[in-house]
């Protein structure tokens, strides 16, 4: 698992192997819109201020993976111990 921290808030929540980085913010009251919630569409895509994304969609492109400014939460993860989100 690793974590996420709500940037606007502080707020910090464990993302656990079962769970997407949606699902544990939604444990904490913050919502991501979503539609596919198989990284194809874009609705989720999130800005990430700090940290390592572990890209699992099929949104971005080749570039956009490795800048690492961004990720789609529904499906993507974490390479880093923690991933702080512009939310
Ligand atoms: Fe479609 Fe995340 S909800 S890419």
């Amino acid at each position: 698992g690793f974590e996420v921290e709500v940037a606007s808030t502080g707020q910090v929540v464990r993302v656990a192997p079962e769970q997407t980085v949606v699902q544990a913010l939604e444990s904490i009251g913050v919502c991501v819109q979503t539609s596919c919630e198989q990284g194809v569409c874009g609705t989720c895509l999130t800005r990430v201020l700090a940290g390592a994304p572990d890209h699992r969609d099929m949104y971005l492109t080749e570039e956009e993976q490795a800048a690492g400014d961004q990720f789609m939460p529904c499906c993507s993860r974490a390479l880093s111990g923690r991933l702080v989100l512009d939310l």
